[in-house]
C-alpha cells in the first residue's frame, strides 16, 4: 500500500492544521529536539520545531551528513538502509521527538528511536501523519502517536 502526502501540502489549511496538531500536542512537553527522518519527516519537522521552540536535528540516508555520523542499520522488505545523524547535535539527557510522514512496519522509526537514544536523548514519543496497519510492531513500546490510520 503506497500513501502519499504530497497532495496534502498543496492544501495551505490542511498543512497548517496537520502542523498545528502536532504543535498543539507537543508545545508543553519540554521538547527540545525534533529529529525529522528524510526525506518526508524534513517537511513537518522543522515547522513543529519552530514552532515549539526546539531545535531541528536531520537524520539522513548514508553518507548525506558531512560531519562525524552515528549510523544504525534497520531493515527493509528487500535488504538494509541506515539512518545517520550528526555527533554533537543532541546533549546527553535532551527530550525528543521524532517526526516522519508515515509508518508501516516502524523499522524507520525504530532506527532512529535508537540513534538518539545511543546519544543520551530521551525520545519522549515519535509521530507520523499517516500509520500503515502493522506500524507499531517494531517500536518496542514507544508512544507513537498517528493523525491518520487508512483501513
Ligand atoms: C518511507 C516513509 C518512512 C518509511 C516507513 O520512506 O517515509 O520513512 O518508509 O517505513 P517503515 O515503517 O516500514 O520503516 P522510504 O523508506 O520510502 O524512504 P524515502 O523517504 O527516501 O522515500
Amino acid at each position: 500500500m503506497f500513501q502519499d502526502i504530497t497532495t496534502l501540502l498543496l492544501d495551505h489549511k490542511a498543512f497548517k492544521d496537520t502542523v498545528d496538531i502536532f504543535v498543539d500536542r507537543y508545545r508543553d512537553m519540554g521538547i527540545s529536539v525534533v529529529a525529522g527522518i528524510e526525506a518526508r519527516g524534513f517537511v513537518f519537522g522543522p515547522s513543529i520545531a519552530l514552532a515549539i521552540g526546539a531545535k531541528f536535528v536531520p537524520l539522513r540516508k548514508p553518507n548525506k551528513l558531512p560531519g562525524e555520523v552515528i549510523s544504525e542499520a534497520y531493515v527493509l522488505e528487500y535488504g538494509t538502509d541506515r539512518l545517520e545523524m550528526h555527533v554533537g547535535a543532541i546533549e546527553p539527557g535532551e527530550r525528543a521527538l521524532v517526526i516522519d510522514d508515515l509508518v508501516a512496519t516502524g523499522g524507520t522509526l525504530s532506527a532512529a528511536v535508537r540513534l538518539l537514544e545511543r546519544m543520551g536523548a530521551e525520545v519522549v514519543e515519535c509521530a507520523c501523519v499517516v500509520g500503515l496497519p502493522e506500524g507499531q510492531r517494531r517500536l518496542d513500546g514507544k508512544p507513537l502517536y498517528i493523525l491518520v490510520e487508512p483501513r
